[in-house]
């Protein structure tokens, strides 16, 4: 081989290149390279760096890489020792020449196998079992607070009440005064809250939309008022310190405890079950007067109080063997809470009721860990 073309082939190996067993690329390697030694045996010497380091390529990158240096149209080595062949002597011209073309084409046969060979096999990663059944894409969703939400605006809305929403950072008045709690009553120990200032705090209950709506509409109010509400409660399983509630409020001409007995039962029968027996019994709120507060049956015991479990009978752990379980608090609104607000309680009547989301979400969904709402475990919220 005339220096010059050794010079080509040589030049361009980088030690880098890992060798592999070309053979195993083509099932002819074998035939073609003896092939190629019996025309040239420096030429084939070369040509079998090139095949064993196309062959030990990892990647696609490498392979490209040995690829250009061999055989790349314009700086392959192959390429440019063809270019010389014109300034050879002929005898020269017709050994190298033969050798080169069958090195040449060796090389891009090899290159070309190996390439396929990567392609695949990145395709494979991961081996993918294609009779599986396909990764369903992950979806969010909304909170399970939220949706019980929207069903029951979307409950009042069928009855005609429009959504007000108040801040959760109100007036100690809006809050307390304004609904009829004396300065020291004791009702307002059950709402123990955060207060941001002595007049300002986090609202206790929603409760203080009426007033707010009140102050800036005119009667008559058909309203509901969703939120956050917060209490300094101690935390446990069934207590957190914020937690959701819905309110809502029907002001008008002689609005009275029959309308309020009708809308708490469509209420229950379109949340609970079509035949859920329900109970109104009296209990002092403030802001109301009568005040109530609505049972419906309890689910677990169908309102025997008795729960069997396993061969043994106990006493209903929901209700606590009292046979009803109370759902929400609710009245006719206070005449002192119209006169704060400007209105006229001889010209109006209204109703009122207030209800807790938690306690809603977790009857009816069987969650006995109120702190989940809170927590964003994933595996607790993907379940609803
Ligand atoms: N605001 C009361 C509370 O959080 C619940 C309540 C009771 C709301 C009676 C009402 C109602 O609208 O009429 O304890």
């Amino acid at each position: 081989m005339p220096p010059a073309i050794h010079d080509i082939l040589t030049r361009r190996l980088d030690p880098a290149w890992k060798p592999g067993e070309p053979s195993a690329l083509l099932a002819d390697y074998r035939e073609r390279m003896a092939a190629l030694a019996m025309v040239s045996q420096e030429i084939a010497q070369a040509t079998a760096v090139f095949t064993g380091a196309i062959a030990g390529a990892d990647d696609l990158a490498t392979l490209q890489a040995v690829r250009n240096a061999a055989v790349s149209r314009e700086s392959g080595a192959f390429s440019q020792a063809l270019a010389l062949l014109p300034g050879l002597p002929d005898s020269e011209k017709r050994v190298s020449g033969k050798a080169l073309n069958l090195a040449k084409a060796l090389v891009e046969a090899a290159e070309k196998a190996k390439r396929e060979a990567l392609e695949s096999a990145r395709e494979g990663d991961g081996d993918i079992d294609v009779t599986l059944p396909g990764r369903r894409p992950w979806t969010g969703r909304p909170h399970v607070l939220a949706q019980v939400r929207e069903e029951l605006l979307d409950l009042f809305h069928g009855l005609g009440f429009s959504v007000y929403t108040s801040p959760e950072v109100e007036l100690e008045t809006y809050n307390f005064g304004k609904l009829n709690f004396a300065p020291d009553h004791p009702a307002r120990d059950a709402h123990d809250t955060y207060f941001v200032s002595p007049d300002v705090l986090l609202r206790t209950h929603t409760s203080p939309g009426w007033v707010r709506a009140m102050e800036e509409r005119k009667p008559p109010l058909r309203l509901v008022f969703p939120g956050r509400v917060y209490r300094a409660e101690a935390v446990d399983a069934s207590h957190m310190d914020q937690f959701h509630q819905i309110d809502g409020l029907y002001v008008a001409k002689n609005v009275s405890m029959a309308d309020l007995k009708a809308t708490l039962n469509t209420f229950a029968r379109a949340i609970y079950r079509r035949d859920v027996p329900t109970r109104i019994i009296p209990i002092y709120f403030p802001f109301v007067e009568p005040g109530v507060q609505m049972d419906v049956q309890c689910a677990t015991c169908t309102g025997t109080g008795r729960f069997r479990d396993g061969n043994e009978e106990k006493r209903c752990p929901v209700c606590k063997g009292t046979k009803w379980v109370e759902v929400l608090g609710a009245g006719m609104v206070h005449p002192n809470v119209f006169k704060a607000v400007g209105y006229d309680p001889e010209a109006v009547t209204g109703f009122a009721f207030g209800m807790g989301l938690e306690r809603i979400t977790m009857g009816r969904h069987g969650i006995h860990e109120i702190r989940e709402f809170l927590q964003n475990d994933i595996r607790f919220l993907e379940q609803f």
